[in-house]
């Protein structure tokens, strides 16, 4: 990293999260792209900015760079980007080539991109151009934004969420199976954005068969994220809410009953089907993961009951927990969260480190990474 001093890493700090703020803008949009920001900056002051703001459309370096009108300006000023510019022809032409064009002396990067076809020579052409390129500046701020994108493209599977809504005993639904409402309107609404946020969400067929939801985005604005369905022996009926319009749903069942007569009820109302091996009689769930990758679905969020919770857990395949907590107790009989996790010694559970807490109305929501 080049050597600059104090004041100057707080001044790339402030723009840098400018691009952060800018980047956020595309949640929902851009996937499989990254969300990146880009601004500007001649003389101390923020003179143009851009995003990427939908899938296929311009990078954000590009629509900062247009914003700017003087071209002189251009020559003596600083672009900051969140994430390494492109030097390859994807729908846009590189965006190193443009920066090198328009004679932009520096460029502060916050990380590197993982994609194969860019992983550092963005940043070589630049430095070969003779452009001066600051790099690491709020880097792990960067990463966390694009963790979906980093993990598809380091891990080649898509970054898993586990979301659930639980009373304050550690409950998601009562002794019957009755889970609907433990939460209030305003965590119902943050899930909806949320799952705008995600690729696909995920549940199982215990899920579906207890609660039929439909889930889909309804109480936010977004576009509806793929539903994927967990169903090893189609049990489920063709007539659940999950299976009707709104949003593409796929069914994932096991190699036998995706051949059935079952299966045709199903791709008769639009339901794509597909099949997956089984692991202790459960289907493979890094099996699912991959075939999602391969569809191009970066970012899961999960949405099930205990024993795929569990699973996903169990396999090492959660990256991250959402956990609302509703100021209520169930009591013993209800069932519990994580309840199939087989943990049998204090001394080697399952470790999360926390990352943040936010109150909605009279619920807690819990962000926290599987470690
Ligand atoms: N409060 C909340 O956040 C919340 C959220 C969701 C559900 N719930 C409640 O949870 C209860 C349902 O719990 P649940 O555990 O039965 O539902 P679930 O976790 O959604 O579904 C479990 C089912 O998924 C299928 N499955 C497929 N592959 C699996 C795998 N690898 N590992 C585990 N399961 C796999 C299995 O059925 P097959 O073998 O037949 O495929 C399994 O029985 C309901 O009472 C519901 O209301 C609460």
């Amino acid at each position: 990293m080049n050597a600059f001093t104090v004041t100057e890493t707080w001044g790339h700090e402030r723009f840098m999260s400018r691009c952060l703020e800018l980047a956020v803008k595309g949640a929902g949009f851009v996937s499989p792209n990254p969300m990146v920001g880009s601004v500007i900056v001649c003389d101390g002051r923020i003179v143009g900015e851009g995003f990427h703001q939908r899938f296929g459309g311009p990078h954000a370096e590009v629509n900062a760079i247009a914003s700017v009108t003087d071209q002189d300006v251009l020559r003596r000023s600083t672009l900051y980007v969140n994430l390494e510019p492109c030097s390859h022809y994807g729908k846009t032409p590189p965006c190193s080539d443009l920066i090198v064009e328009r004679g932009i002396p520096r460029v502060v990067v916050a990380c590197r991109d993982p994609h194969e076809k860019v992983a550092g020579k963005g940043i070589d052409r630049l430095r070969a151009a003779g452009v001066e390129v600051v790099e690491g500046i709020l880097e792990q701020d960067a990463l966390r934004l694009n963790e979906a994108f980093m993990k598809s493209h380091r891990r080649r599977l898509p970054f898993v969420a586990l979301k659930l809504a639980q009373t304050l005993d550690g409950k998601i639904a009562t002794a019957n199976g009755l889970s609907k409402w433990i939460t209030g309107e305003a965590s119902r609404r943050e899930v909806h954005l949320m799952r705008s946020r995600y690729d696909a969400v995920l549940t199982g067929s215990g899920t579906v068969l207890a609660d039929d939801p439909l889930l889909t985005v309804r109480h936010a604005e977004g576009r509806n994220p793929l539903r994927v369905v967990l169903d090893r022996e189609l049990r489920l009926p063709p007539d659940a809410a999950v299976f009707g319009p709104g949003a593409k749903t796929l069914l994932v069942t096991s190699n036998s009953a995706g051949g059935s007569l079952r299966a045709s009820a199903f791709r008769d109302k639009g339901v794509e089907i597909t099949t997956a091996g089984e692991i202790n009689g459960s289907l493979d769930l890094s099996l699912v993961l991959r075939h999602l990758h391969e569809r191009g679905v970066l970012s899961v969020l999960v949405e099930a009951g205990g024993r795929l919770s569990s699973s996903f857990v169990r396999e090492g395949l959660a990256d991250k927990l959402y956990m609302f907590v509703a100021p209520k107790l169930f009591g013993g009989d209800g069932l519990s969260s994580f309840a199939e996790l087989g943990v049998v010694s204090p001394g080697k559970p399952v470790m999360l480190s926390f990352r943040e807490t936010r109150c909605f109305d009279g619920d807690i929501m819990i962000e926290a990474y599987f470690t």
